[in-house]
Formats: C-alpha cells, sequence, structure tokens
C-alpha cells in the first residue's frame, strides 16, 4: 500500500459517520475566551474517526488543526483548517510492577481529573502537576510542568495518528524529544518535527514506586517551613500546589488566559553576569549545564507591566508573565500586547521572550 495513501480500506462500512459541525464559534473551546469561528469542526472520538476524515472526500486533504482543551492557543483569527476537537476518552491501569504503576489515558481527558483520579486510586506522582488546564493529549505537546515536575518525569509512551496516511504510531520518550515547554509535536516537519502532522490518541504514565515527593521548588519549600509538615503525603502536595496556583494564576474560567504567556529564557552565564551587573535582583536559576533561565515574569514586571492593558487584553496583576483577557478581548489584541512586551523587554534586558502557546 503507498504509505501516503489513507487507510479508508480498514474503515468498517458499519461505523457510525464522522460528527462535522459547521460555523461554531470557538470562545468556549479555547481558555482565553477569544471568539473566532472554525468553518468546520469534526469530533475525534477514536482513532476510527481520525481515519474517516482523512478519507472525507471534502475535508480529507484540507489543512487541520487540532484542538485539545484550547489552553495553549492564541487564536488571532478564523484557523484557516479544519478543526480537530479530541474527545477520546479512557483511563485505565495497564500494569503494575515493583518499580512503577503505568497508566493509560485518552487524550480527551481533563488534565486535572487525571491528576485527581490517580491519586483518588493511590497511584500518587502527578501532584505537582494539579490544576493546569488542558487535556492529557496536549500534556506531551508542551512537555507541561510545575513546581519541579514535567511531563517527561512521568511519561511512558504515547499514540498518534499519522494525519496523513492514517497510521498510529507509538512513541517513547526518545521520539518525543522533549524539551523545556517543548516536544517534537511544535517543530515543522522542515526542522524535524510532527507539528500539524499528527493527532495524540492516547498517553501513558509512569508513576515510580514507591512514591518519593519532589518537594525542590521554593514555594513548596515555604509551605513546609510554614506549616512544620516536612513530609507530606501525596494528597497534602496537591492541596499544596492547588494553593499555590489559585493564589497567583488566574483561573480560566473566570478571567480568560493559557497560563505563562513566555517561556522563562535562558541565556549564557556571561549575558546572566551583565545583566546581574546593571539589575542585582534579577530571579535567575543557574541550569546543570552551565547556562541560567531567567524569571520573564520577573523581567516583564520590571519593565512596568504588571496590571497595564492594551484594549482588551491585560497582563495579569498577580504574575506579569499571565496575560488575560479583561472581557471581549481579540486575538489581535492579544498580539498586540505580547508584542509591545517583547519590545521592552529587548529594549531594557537585550533579551528575546519566545511565547509558549500556538498562535494561530
Ligand atoms: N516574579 C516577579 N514578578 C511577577 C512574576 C514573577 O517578580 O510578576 C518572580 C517571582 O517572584 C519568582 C519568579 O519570578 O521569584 C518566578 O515566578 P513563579 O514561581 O510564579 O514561576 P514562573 O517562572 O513565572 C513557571 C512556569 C509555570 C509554573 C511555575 C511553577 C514557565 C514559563 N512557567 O512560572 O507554568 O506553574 O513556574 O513551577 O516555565 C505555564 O507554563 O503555563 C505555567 C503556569
Amino acid at each position: 500500500m503507498d504509505q501516503n495513501q489513507p487507510m479508508s480500506a480498514a474503515i468498517s462500512p458499519a461505523a457510525p459517520p464522522l460528527a462535522i459541525d459547521r460555523d461554531v464559534n470557538l470562545r468556549a473551546l479555547n481558555s482565553f475566551g477569544i471568539a473566532a469561528t472554525a468553518r468546520t469542526l469534526v469530533h475525534i472520538g477514536s482513532e476510527a474517526d481520525v481515519r474517516r476524515l482523512l478519507a472525507h472526500p471534502e475535508h480529507g486533504r484540507a489543512p487541520k488543526l487540532v484542538l485539545g482543551g484550547g489552553s495553549n492557543l492564541v487564536l488571532s483569527r478564523d484557523p484557516p483548517a479544519v478543526v480537530l476537537r479530541v474527545e477520546v476518552k479512557g483511563r485505565r491501569l495497564l500494569a503494575e510492577t515493583a518499580e512503577a504503576w503505568i497508566v493509560e489515558v485518552g487524550a480527551g481527558e481533563v488534565w486535572h481529573d487525571v491528576v485527581q483520579w490517580t491519586l483518588e486510586q493511590g497511584w500518587p506522582g502527578l501532584e505537582n502537576l494539579a490544576l493546569i488546564p488542558g487535556t492529557a493529549g496536549a500534556a506531551p505537546v508542551q512537555n507541561i510542568g510545575a513546581y519541579g515536575l514535567e511531563l517527561k518525569d512521568r511519561f511512558e509512551s504515547l499514540d498518534a495518528v499519522d494525519l496523513v496516511t492514517g497510521r498510529t504510531v507509538t512513541l517513547d520518550a526518545r521520539a518525543c524529544a522533549f524539551g523545556y515547554r517543548d516536544s517534537v509535536f511544535k517543530h515543522d516537519a522542515a526542522d524535524g518535527g510532527l507539528a500539524g502532522k499528527s493527532l495524540i490518541t492516547r498517553v501513558r504514565l509512569r508513576l515510580p514506586r514507591p512514591w518519593q515527593p519532589v518537594l525542590g521548588y521554593l514555594d513548596l519549600q515555604r509551605r513546609m517551613a510554614e506549616t512544620g509538615n516536612h513530609a507530606p503525603d501525596a494528597r497534602t502536595v496537591f492541596d499544596w500546589v492547588c494553593t499555590i496556583r489559585r493564589a497567583k494564576l488566574p483561573d480560566p474560567a473566570q478571567i480568560g488566559n493559557v497560563g505563562s504567556f513566555f517561556k522563562n529564557p535562558i541565556v549564557s552565564a556571561e549575558q546572566c553576569r551583565d545583566i546581574i551587573g546593571r539589575d542585582p535582583e534579577i530571579v535567575h536559576y543557574p541550569l546543570p549545564d552551565g547556562t541560567v533561565k531567567l524569571a520573564a515574569g520577573w523581567l516583564i514586571d520590571a519593565c512596568g507591566w504588571k496590571g497595564k492593558s492594551v484594549g482588551r487584553a491585560g497582563v495579569y496583576e498577580r504574575q506579569a508573565l499571565v496575560l488575560v483577557n479583561r472581557g471581549g478581548a481579540s486575538g489581535a489584541e492579544v498580539v498586540t500586547l505580547a508584542r509591545a512586551i517583547q519590545e521592552s523587554v529587548y529594549g531594557r534586558f537585550g533579551i528575546r521572550l519566545e511565547p509558549e502557546p500556538v498562535i494561530v
């Protein structure tokens, strides 16, 4: 069979028709709450749905935009693509060994529900990643991370369907090429990546046994000092992370946002020394390879952006790294604000901030 032909022959004639909606307002489907219209939106509940779509006479070959929870997306216009809403459900324990619990979840499961469910089942390990908005399928795309833990630290493998051939592939951590808020799914084909080329359907997580808390992050150290509890259980770490996040980060259900809007930039030791010489207060974290990660929130705050707005897009009052929708913001307003922030940070520190979300 030609590698580039959709696997239409594999589809059972009795399969239900694809669920396709026309002219869908995406406002409720992206956590920024930006209004944009999907001319065609296809609900993907299974791998077979992807293959049915690829065999579809009208939409099979059209450009496609994969939408999970829409929590890492800025819609600056109506997407010029067929929007695929990933709704693959299911969660189960695949294996339990002396070393780990291996859990498998559908890409359309809500990430925070997965974290809560694993804890309730007695399989701890994801508690530091509580309350991160979005779906399980989106988690590997940007290698979500918080409070000293990244998805890659708990990752086993994932299944993804090739959006040209319809074939399912299983990728391990190495194939996913995880980096800081980065993976193979964020890079174009020209760059050796899979962006826009595949749809993640299932994610498998490895939760190591015996459980060991991850408590190195400053905010968690503070919690331990405040409570006097230096040996918290997983449920306590979960509660602490939820409390810390709620104090700093806006709830997308109340105020539209995509979490951190920019990545924390990584600079050379010389560049950092130079900046410290001028701004001794700068928040920075030396990395094992000799480079230094700077707190983008601090840089933006230092440029006076906290609480400011451009049109209906603003900078959150309690965390300058988070851009918010003050009500009815357009994607263009968000992008204008983001550019203005990038320019002022570059003007003062000579550092180019890189956006974390995908801008369509
Ligand atoms: N800071 C300021 N002013 C601000 C914001 C931050 O001075 O307006 C300072 C803080 O005082 C702190 C430092 O900057 O000393 C870092 O701030 P914080 O601990 O809030 O973390 P962050 O670096 O801003 C990162 C992740 C978050 C993650 C937290 C906790 C990135 C881009 N962001 O934020 O991830 O929750 O650490 O681990 O790496 C996300 O990716 O969407 C996200 C929310």
